[in-house]
């Protein structure tokens, strides 16, 4: 925790956080944020662990970043979404916060901090930092005190007794019988507590108690706390599982399975409208035009709706999980998957289109840092598909309405990795994975093959800078193995190619900030249930923008009238040159502007 100081604006005194003591960097810097900015920028995830590495020690840290700031800055995005880098014991890569007001020493000082604020700022890029209040770590002086029994902050966490008749921290005895997010129950018993905690995720991370008022106040007092010293919104972590129901009761379980799904139990809990709309006051995030992003598993377009309608002070988009659960087994078999439905992929981005096309409005991506690689997933990352795939499948994206998340790497095409074994992991959650489900008697095979294509660790490996020692991301060991293709796949090469990944993506965000109609134009869907085409048009004050893409890696052809005529259009955009036929090469795409 830093010093306290005199009150701004934005911020207020508390026991909890305070204030910079002087003028910090970043705040110094300020950007233009005029009501509702967001809906034609872009934004650009940093995972730091893995973005770029200053001092030779294998992890990512932040002047990494500062001095990389060029590269975003070309690319032309508008915003920084930061994962986490305060204190932490890095249980789950710093997603388990000891202190939410400093920096953790691998990632660097708070100093650097306010430096990148103001080196970001004057680059015209604002920056979003990740909020993790659904949990702290077990390490945040919050917890350390909540589990003395007599404590005043003990109902600042979920604290439970034995399950009746059970003794404690026997198999059974857990309260309820919900699984963690990442293997075993999601209750653990506290020795010195004499009680179970609740974590969702790991052990290491507890659940707050948002029912209690003074945790709501001490996140609220924290985030004032960032406002003050120049950050520009918030991304918030499993923000709709923070308001749980009072009762906590078993949930459902299937096919003989001895826990049941907690995520369920807790999602869009009944008081999540009014902690959202109490934040949004308390820390005034409409009236400084901050960005707001809740990521939200389980989230409807019905929950999207109301929490993002303006009128409801709640968050400006949601992540929902829908379109990234499509080709994954139900939870529980999270590693098995299933093959992707193209025409069910279209589909549901379509519902949240037209389900937020008068109130709220949609974010867009397709990968992050929990997600394996867009290009591996949804594309195809053969050397001879790759590139193609991966410009086309940021033409889809883009040209929905909405705000486009693009996460470190998609701009390069960067694909999963290959590992060998699980000791080449370091993911918490793939190495819980495979310990519990090998230890279940499941086929050692089947679950690193269900680890290859599915886990976190694919969108973890070093950023591919060039083409030298550790793909220019360290000088030292990297704390994850470089993807091997950083050898043809890296910055240096995508930015020394005008037709690569790289300056596709670069037109498109050019395009969504020169062209109104994309950013704001009506969509429709064309040939819906075509399974290869993805085609739309997005309308505004009579123009119309049309993207024609073959989403398959065989050659598609668009039916007779299916589209409008475009030999008179302005081709905007295309992966494959001005080519205008109903022919379309594998991964072609094109966007054009209709009058
Ligand atoms: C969602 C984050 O994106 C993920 O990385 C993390 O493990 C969980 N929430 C828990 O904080």
């Amino acid at each position: 925790m830093t010093t306290p100081s005199s009150a701004t604006a934005a911020a207020t005194t508390s026991d909890t956080a305070s204030e910079p003591s002087s003028a910090p960097a970043g705040a110094l810097v300020t950007v233009e944020r005029p009501e509702g900015w967001w809906r034609n920028a872009v934004v650009y995830q940093i995972y730091p662990r893995s973005f770029a590495d200053s001092n030779g020690d294998g992890t990512g840290d932040i002047p990494g970043i500062i001095a990389h700031l060029d590269h975003l800055a070309e690319l032309g995005v508008d915003v920084i979404w930061l994962s986490p880098v305060y204190t932490s014991p890095m249980d789950d890569n710093g997603y388990d916060i000891a202190d939410y007001s400093d920096i953790d020493p691998l990632f660097g000082t708070l100093e650097d901090m306010d430096e990148l604020l103001a080196q970001a700022h004057r680059r015209g890029i604002k920056i979003l930092m990740d909020l993790v209040v659904n949990h702290t770590s077990d390490e945040h002086p919050w917890f350390v005190e909540s589990r003395q029994p007599g404590s005043a902050k003990r109902d600042w966490y979920w604290w439970r007794p034995a399950r009746d008749g059970h003794e404690p921290g026997t198999p059974g005895a857990e309260p309820t019988n919900w699984v963690s997010a990442f293997s075993g129950p999601a209750w653990h018993w506290d020795e010195e507590a004499g009680a179970y905690y609740l974590h969702l995720f790991t052990r290491k991370q507890p659940d707050l108690n948002w029912e209690n008022p003074e945790v709501r106040e001490a996140v609220y007092a924290m985030m004032r706390w960032w406002v003050a010293r120049g950050v520009d919104g918030f991304r918030m972590d499993v923000i709709n599982f923070i308001s749980k129901p009072t009762e906590l009761v078993d949930a459902p379980t299937q096919d003989g399975q001895p826990l049941g799904d907690g995520f369920e139990m807790v999602a869009n809990g009944h008081r999540l409208q009014e902690f959202l709309a109490e934040m949004n006051v308390a820390v005034g995030l409409d009236e400084h035009h901050l960005l707001t992003v809740g990521e939200m598993p389980g989230s409807t377009v019905e929950t999207a709706r109301t929490l993002t309608d303006r009128a409801n002070r709640g968050l400006n988009m949601v992540f929902t999980f829908e379109h990234v659960n499509l080709d994954r087994g139900p939870r529980g078999s999270k590693f098995s998957h299933v093959p992707l439905d193209l025409v069910a992929l279209k589909r549901n981005l379509e519902s949240w289109q037209l389900g937020l096309a008068e109130v709220g409005w949609n974010s867009l991506y397709w990968d992050n840092h929990d997600q394996p690689r867009a290009v591996s997933r949804f594309g195809d990352d053969s050397p001879e598909h790759r590139s193609a795939s991966a410009k086309t499948l940021a033409s889809v994206l883009h040209m929905h309405r909405g705000t486009p998340y693009v996460y470190q790497g998609e701009e390069l095409g960067m694909t999963n990795t290959q590992f060998a074994g699980i000791s080449d992991y370091r993911d918490v959650e793939a190495l819980n994975y495979h310990a519990d489900a090998v230890g279940r008697g499941a086929d050692p095979e089947a679950v690193l093959a269900g680890l290859a294509s599915h886990s976190r660790d694919n969108a973890r490996t070093p950023m591919q800078w060039d083409d030298t020692h550790q793909a220019g991301f360290t000088e030292g060991i990297p704390w994850l193995s470089v993807n091997p293709n950083y050898v043809t796949v890296n910055a240096r090469a995508e930015v020394a190619d005008p037709g690569s990944v790289f300056h596709h993506t670069r037109k498109l965000i050019a395009l969504r900030h020169e062209l109104p109609v994309v950013a704001e134009g009506r969509f429709a869907l064309l040939l819906g249930d075509d399974p290869q085409i993805w085609a739309l048009t997005r309308t505004l004050e009579g123009r119309t923008l049309l993207l024609v893409a073959n989403v398959s890696s065989q050659p598609a052809t668009v039916p007779d009238g299916a589209v409008a005529d475009v030999s008179t259009a302005q081709l905007l955009l295309a992966t494959h040159g001005d080519r205008r036929g109903a022919d379309l090469e594998p991964w072609e795409s094109r966007i054009f502007l209709l009058g």
